[in-house]
């Protein structure tokens, strides 16, 4: 079965009188596991998609599934419990909070999801991103590599299935965007499933599969479903 099943997806935004239709029925079906680069031109609807995909925006017609469960038409109520059980989300502008230490921004949704503070269970996500030793910095001592390696951790402290990220390399040179690609390939290899879009097509085919969107279709798949070995 599928983690994450699209079908028919459709955005239309209104701005204004004006109507932008971002996306124009999308198709999708990402098995568990997998690790899928998204690439396309500047407003070709790849926002648009992976906030529908991360529950963070409903579509304006079609359905998703995740882990076999209908998303389409859930009040917020169930789509914050899903986002939360399921989805870690990497966005290109970090959001780290900056009065928290490192350690405390990695536990933070903890603290929504009503999980005590697990420290052992952030210093092992620190771990895993290289970072043990900055836990009590603050996110103003960090490079912009290390702050998304924190946004990372947080993603995943919930022991999500599925990691969206959002053009995580967009602020970084190319050598830092190599290791956070190189920290995906980890992560997909634990057997996370990990979507990533990138305007960087050099990193993007370092995933299985390269999906390309164009005006608001899916105009090219590249690759065939891979997961983790
Ligand atoms: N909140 C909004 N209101 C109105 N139009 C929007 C809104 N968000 C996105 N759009 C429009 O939808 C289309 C797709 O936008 P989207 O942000 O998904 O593009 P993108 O592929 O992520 O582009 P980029 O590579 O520049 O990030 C664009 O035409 C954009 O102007
Ligand atoms: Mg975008």
């Amino acid at each position: 079965m599928s983690i994450i099943e699209a079908t028919g997806i459709c955005k239309t935004y209104h701005r204004g009188r004006e109507e932008v239709c971002a996306l124009k029925g999308v198709d999708l079906s990402i098995e568990p596991g997998e690790f899928v680069s998204i690439v396309g031109p500047s407003g070709a609807g790849k926002t648009a998609l992976m906030n529908i995909l991360g529950c963070l925006d409903a579509p304006s017609c079609g359905t998703l599934m995740i882990d076999g469960v209908q998303v389409t038409g859930k009040g917020e109520a169930e789509l914050v419990k899903i986002r939360r059980d399921h989805i870690g989300f990497v966005f290109q502008q970090f959001f780290l909070i900056p009065t928290l230490t490192v350690g405390e921004n990695v536990g933070l949704p903890l603290i929504f999801s009503g999980i005590p503070y697990d420290r052992a269970r952030i210093d092992s996500l620190l771990d895993k991103v290289g970072l043990s030793h900055r836990a009590g910095h603050l996110p103003g001592q960090l490079s912009g590599g290390e702050m998304q390696r924190v946004a990372i951790a947080r993603a995943l402290v919930n022991k999500p299935r599925i990691l969206l990220a959002d053009e995580p390399t967009g602020n970084l040179d190319s050598v830092t965007a190599d290791g956070i690609y190189g920290l995906f390939d980890d992560l997909h290899r634990q057997g996370i499933t990990v979507i990533v879009v990138t305007h960087n097509r050099e990193l993007a085919q370092r995933a299985g599969r390269v999906i390309t969107i164009r005006d608001g279709c899916v105009e090219r798949e590249c690759g065939y479903p891979h997961v983790s070995p």
